[in-house]
């Protein structure tokens, strides 16, 4: 059996090799992939990268389904086109996946079925916006409506950097179409993580918990970035949370898809803000997995990913359960020079090690020239290692990322510092 996975970055390296993983499957085309995915054992790649080349590639090689791991092809109806053509396809639709595409959409969809997330108002003209920005204060927090590959958010501590976060989207148009429209929000103050499920339309099953680290900089300091490292699981979300989660977050909106008449199937990512008294709310909702947190939290999955996404095609996910390895994922983010504005491509990369059962080297943005692995965009790799506490995940993790080596490497050397800070309490 064939499968085909759509994208090129670590998410979807891991998704491909864990897919491939299954005795079932002989092979995993992924499209278009990068050179990670084309040097993996049972993983191909393919060079189609619109919608109707990937329809063209799932037909012509009989692949039983296909799973997206980008936002960009769900946002431009890839679920749609290959559902009217006939083909299985694990994602949403066009119509669900505006929980990610649109922050409004997701918003007042919050608001109608009762979700928390924090308050909120939707401008497109300066004018209202300054307003309100002057009614509540600093700090704020100001995001473009659409999607703008994570730098859509500012964190405004003081009035003054949220007006011209405002003047800069609405006025200046520096987000271009993602930010003719703002939604202006309530700061949070607590501890993020990412919970993520597997959804049929009506189930749900949750993935392992894991938590990533959004800023460029050791000591969370820096521009934003896609996220520089992720582990799972995350030990904010303790048992009562996770609960609470799949009660007052994941099970509504599912229910509230449905009932709005755009059931929700694929992978749903709910960023959570959890409070110290253990309250949630949601930050925002991506239709898709989270990238890195993909590459630990499948180091961990021991069910057969294969099987889990069957039961979500034929709506029985209520009928399964995932297997997760007890040990700890850690994954360390190796980015390009001048990441996260300017990355630089064409870096050759040095020391890439052989995969072992307890680290894999997921690659993003690589490619080959002739047998040279080359840097090819942002974020490179994201050495994923297994350990039997945090401490020796990480240790590991960081002796396989210290032997890599290409022009102008940027890690973070403190990825599992809040876990490993909460473990010393
Ligand atoms: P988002 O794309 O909405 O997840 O926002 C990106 C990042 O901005 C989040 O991971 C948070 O670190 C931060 N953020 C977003 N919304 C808020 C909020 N209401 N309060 C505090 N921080 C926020
Ligand atoms: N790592 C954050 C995300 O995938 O949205």
């Amino acid at each position: 059996m064939k499968l085909l996975v759509i994208g090129s970055g670590g998410r979807e390296h891991a998704l491909a090799w864990k897919l491939a993983r299954s005795p079932r499957i002989s092979r995993v085309l992924v499209a278009p992939g990068n050179a990670g995915t084309a040097r993996e054992d049972g993983l191909v790649n393919a060079p189609a990268a619109s919608i109707p080349e990937w329809l063209e590639l799932a037909r012509r090689e009989a692949a039983a389904f296909t799973v997206v791991g980008p936002e960009a092809p769900l946002a431009d109806g890839v679920v749609d086109a290959f559902q009217a053509a006939g083909l299985k396809i694990f994602g949403p639709t066009q119509a669900a996946a505006r929980l990610e595409s649109s922050k409004q959409f997701a918003k007042s969809f919050m608001q109608r079925h009762g979700i928390p997330t924090a308050d909120h108002g939707s401008f497109s003209a300066a004018a209202p916006a300054h307003e309100y920005v002057e009614r509540h204060g600093a700090p704020i927090v100001i995001k473009a409506d659409g999607l703008a590959a994570g730098k859509g958010v500012v964190v405004a501590m003081s009035a003054g950097e949220a007006h011209a976060a405002v003047d800069g989207m609405l006025v200046e148009k520096s987000m271009g179409a993602a930010g003719q429209r703002v939604v202006i929000e309530q700061y949070l103050d607590g501890e993020e993580a990412s919970f993520i499920v597997l959804a049929d339309g009506r189930h749900a099953l949750a993935l392992a918990t894991t938590q990533d680290h959004k800023r460029l900089l050791d000591g969370d300091r820096g521009p934003n970035t896609g996220g520089m490292g992720a582990y799972s699981p995350a030990p904010v979300v303790t048992p009562a949370v996770h609960a609470r989660v799949m009660r007052e977050v994941i099970q509504p909106a599912l229910a509230g898809m449905e009932q709005d008449g755009t059931p929700y199937s694929g992978f749903l990512y709910a960023g959570l803000m959890i409070s110290r008294d253990g309250k949630i709310k949601v930050l925002e909702f991506n239709c898709r997995m989270g990238d890195p947190e993909t590459q630990p939290i499948l180091m961990r999955l021991k069910s057969d990913l294969v099987g889990l996404i069957e039961h979500a095609l034929a709506g029985t996910l209520d009928r399964v359960e995932a297997e997760w390895d007890r040990r700890i994922a850690l994954g360390v983010v190796l980015a390009a020079h001048g990441y996260p504005d300017a990355p630089r491509k064409g870096d050759a990369i040095h020391g890439l090690p052989a995969p072992e059962e307890d680290c894999h080297v997921f690659h993003a943005g690589t490619a080959l020239n002739g047998r040279d692995v080359v840097v090819n965009g942002g974020r490179v790799l994201t050495v994923t290692a297994l350990g039997g506490n945090l401490n020796a995940a990480q240790r590991r993790a960081y002796e396989v990322a210290e032997r890599i080596r290409f022009e102008g490497m940027q890690f973070r050397r403190d990825i599992g510092h809040r876990a490993l800070a909460a473990s010393r309490k």
